[in-house]
């Protein structure tokens, strides 16, 4: 069985509640109708019956809970839950309530209130406008002041000697742009978190750079050596039983022979499975090239340091790439 395979079989047998924000999107529609049938999990379509028809006139609907932020009972709760979230940002009852009912927002406020378990949109919304109501909202899981993303690699066989999981982490990819020590150390913590829960292995976190243990430094350009080694100091300390080393070279990281020499006594060095790159520039690159040259299949991004689990599609995504995201949102839901 695949990961994916694994991962739908886990949501059908604990089914979450998830919502998906755009029902004016054919392809959401679609994908909302195949896991309402697959038992993937209990699905709220934010749009109205009319709507979902004139996009998708084939797709039977049955099953699926149709909510309109426009005429729902709910949404002046949801107003409340905003204004209380927002007010001391400055945001006024008036917009409060002009807000709740824009479909991303309506989306985060049920998670916010406890109404579904998870969270899924950006078919047709840039990630900014995705997320933002996630991050204004929801917020951050306890101890983690970061939200992020990473991409579970799947390898196209087991028989890679660097990789002998077939399955690797990589964060983060496309969410924050050229993060701080503080950040990289909370996108190491909840990385580890994603590996063990959702690819379903034991995390071996490798802080990556261009140079090992010191042998490289960029004190005069971009100081990235010394943020990595910050960030590496405090994600021990914040988690002082995760296996977690830096900074490493790519090679040293999955290298057992490498890692020996040039980090000898580390757990981690040519051993790793999570990867954490030093900004975004580097972790886009690094996922693209082990999904080209290497064959890998990259579920996600998938979003994490979340107090509740929300996450942002492509807008490129098929019917399938859904799917499988509202899956893995309900594994994060657990
Ligand atoms: C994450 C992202 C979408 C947030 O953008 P934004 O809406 O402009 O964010 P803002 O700076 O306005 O912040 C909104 C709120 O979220 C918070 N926030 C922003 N990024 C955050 C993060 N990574 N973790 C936690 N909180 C965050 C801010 O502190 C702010 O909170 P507040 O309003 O309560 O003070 C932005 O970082 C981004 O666009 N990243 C790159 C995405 C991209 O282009 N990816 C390429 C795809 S491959």
């Amino acid at each position: 069985m695949s990961l994916l395979d694994e991962i739908k079989a886990k949501a059908v047998a604990n089914k979450k509640t998830i919502v998906l924000c755009e029902g004016e999107d054919k392809r959401v529609v679609e994908a909302a109708a195949q896991i309402t049938k697959e038992g993937i999990a209990n699905i709220v379509l934010i749009g109205t019956e009319e709507e979902c028809k004139k996009v998708a006139p084939h797709v039977d609907l049955s099953g699926i809970t149709l909510i309109d932020p426009l005429t729902s009972e709910k949404t002046e709760k949801y107003a409340e839950i905003l204004y209380e979230a927002r007010k001391a940002k400055g945001m006024t009852e008036e917009q409060a309530h002009e807000q709740a009912k824009d479909r991303t927002m309506f989306g985060a406020l049920m998670l916010k209130a406890g109404d579904v378990d998870g969270y899924v949109s950006g078919a047709c919304h840039s990630t900014a406008n995705t997320l933002r109501p996630g991050l204004q909202v929801v917020k951050t899981a306890p101890g983690i002041k970061t939200v992020s993303s990473c991409f579970i690699m799947i390898a196209p066989d087991k028989n890679n000697p660097y990789n002998p999981d077939g399955v690797a982490v990589f964060a983060d990819c496309a969410i924050n742009i050229e993060p701080t020590a503080e950040q990289l150390a909370d996108i190491a913590i909840v990385s580890a978190k994603t590996a063990k829960d959702i690819a379903g292995i034991e995390p071996k976190v490798a802080m990556l750079s261009f140079s090992t243990k010191g042998s490289g430094n960029d004190d005069k350009f971009t100081q990235t050596v010394p943020k990595v080694q910050q960030a590496t100091a405090l994600a021990k300390a914040a988690a002082p039983d995760l296996a977690l080393d830096g900074e490493f070279q790519f090679d040293a990281a999955v290298a057992p022979e490498v890692g020996q020499l040039k980090a000898p006594g580390s757990k981690v060095a040519g051993h790793a499975n999570v990867f954490v790159f030093p900004n975004i520039n580097a972790g886009n690159i690094g996922y693209k090239i082990a999904q080209r040259f290497g064959g890998y299949m990259a579920i996600g991004p998938v979003c994490q340091g979340f107090a509740k689990p929300l996450n942002d599609l492509s807008r490129g995504c098929s019917v399938e790439d859904i799917v499988a995201t509202v899956a893995v949102t309900a594994l994060q839901a657990e």
